[in-house]
């Protein structure tokens, strides 16, 4: 098999696996015990903060765990509308963002709160300018991914935060596909909240982390213990959040490596295909993008009869993000780069991870352009 859909999920890392099992096995205390099992568990925790804490720049204080990246999200979102209760607010987002920020800002629209969904250029990137301008007396929060999830396309996050730390806004990054993968730190940022999931970085599933430095408060989600500094209810996933903190600390010790070669791998696969298929488009920006992500439009084929022919070879790709394939929309956000539903439902994604190498990049190339080419064969003959 070969795996190339990282930006879906990633394997977790060997030596983080080491470091997580003793948590489901000898170590399995509850953090909130009070004998030493449970202090083990808790100081472990505390531990994994620290750890996190200093990956992207801030103390340990200022991270809560959560259960994924989109919990994290969606708290944030539900936690300003709480904190405005009664008040008319405005948020602006992009078109582009992960649906776990879309759908808390539609649910958020039901309350009364405005939202602004600011479009993307044609390579993805959101003008500074449109944040400029949408800006209203009543904007309380800015909420832009840093790094799109289908086509790994980097947003002017910082330059955005220069803009928005003078002004009383706040401003949420989600960085749950740039966490590990590209240099992360809030302070250059300047951001207020920022979110992240330890799957994506080779960590275990189940693991989201949330960064906040700001006067909002998080109104709970789940009702019950004080487990996260009486933020977040509920018995912590000790192993999970071990392992976040070990799989964090790798990613970046690994990182200008792992990115260099990922890189490589990317403009490899391109222009192979490119040579082979000429009509191929990237979407999104080639300059600003995640090391490893990139996606493809194939004329006259179907991207999901492509990732299935794929499959067939053992080979894993996506249509889009994980979370919306198998719907038959075509991406919102290749849409919102300008793309018709017949070339957004032409897509495939590749995301190319830590465990992939160069030698699988030729079988890629090669499998993908025989899929092509029978899909565009069967196209014809169908036609006939
Ligand atoms: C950009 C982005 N945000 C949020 C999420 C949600 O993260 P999780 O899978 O941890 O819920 C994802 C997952 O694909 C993502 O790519």
């Amino acid at each position: 098999m070969i795996y190339a859909d990282n930006a879906a999920t990633t394997r977790i890392s060997d030596s983080v696996l080491k470091k997580l099992l003793p948590y489901l096995q000898e170590q399995y205390g509850n953090a909130s015990s009070q004998y030493s099992l449970g202090a083990k568990a808790k100081h472990a925790i505390e531990q994994a903060r620290k750890q996190v804490a200093a990956a992207i720049g801030a103390t340990s204080s200022d991270i809560t765990f959560t259960s994924s990246g989109s919990e994290a999200n969606s708290w944030i979102l539900r936690s300003i509308a709480d904190n405005y209760r009664g008040k008319s607010i405005h948020i602006i987002t992009s078109a582009i963002e992960h649906h776990s920020v879309l759908n808390a800002c539609r649910a958020l629209e039901l309350l009364g709160v405005e939202v602004t969904y600011l479009p993307v250029e044609s390579n993805g990137r959101v003008s500074i300018e449109d944040v400029k301008s949408a800006v209203r007396p009543n904007t309380k929060l800015v909420t832009i991914m840093l790094a799109n999830n289908e086509i790994g396309t980097i947003q002017p996050i910082a330059e955005i935060g220069e803009f928005l730390h003078k002004r009383d806004i706040i401003f949420h990054t989600d960085a749950v596909q740039a966490v590990g993968h590209i240099p992360v730190d809030v302070g250059e940022l300047k951001v207020d909240f920022l979110t992240a999931s330890a799957h994506k970085f080779n960590g275990a599933k189940g693991t989201g982390i949330l960064y906040k430095q700001s006067m909002i408060k998080l109104s709970p989600l789940v009702f019950g213990g004080e487990q996260e500094r009486g933020l977040r209810a509920g018995t912590e996933n000790v192993a999970g959040i071990v392992a976040a903190g070990y799989a964090i600390e790798e990613s970046i010790a690994k990182m200008s490596e792992t990115a260099k070669r990922l890189k490589a791998m990317v403009d490899t696969t391109v222009n192979a295909i490119q040579t082979r298929i000429p009509t191929v488009r990237v979407n999104g920006n080639s300059e600003k993008r995640l090391p490893g992500t990139v996606n493809l439009s194939f004329d006259g084929a179907s991207g999901e009869s492509l990732m299935h022919l794929l499959d067939l070879k053992g080979i894993c790709v996506s249509t889009s993000s994980a979370c919306t394939s198998g719907s038959d929309k075509p991406s919102h956000v290749l849409t919102a780069l300008g793309l018709t539903e017949q070339q957004a439902k032409s897509a495939i994604r590749i995301s190319y991870g830590r465990y992939n190498d160069m030698n699988e990049v030729e079988s890629i190339v090669e499998t993908i352009c025989n899929a092509y080419n029978k899909i565009i064969a069967v196209n014809l003959y169908m036609k006939k």
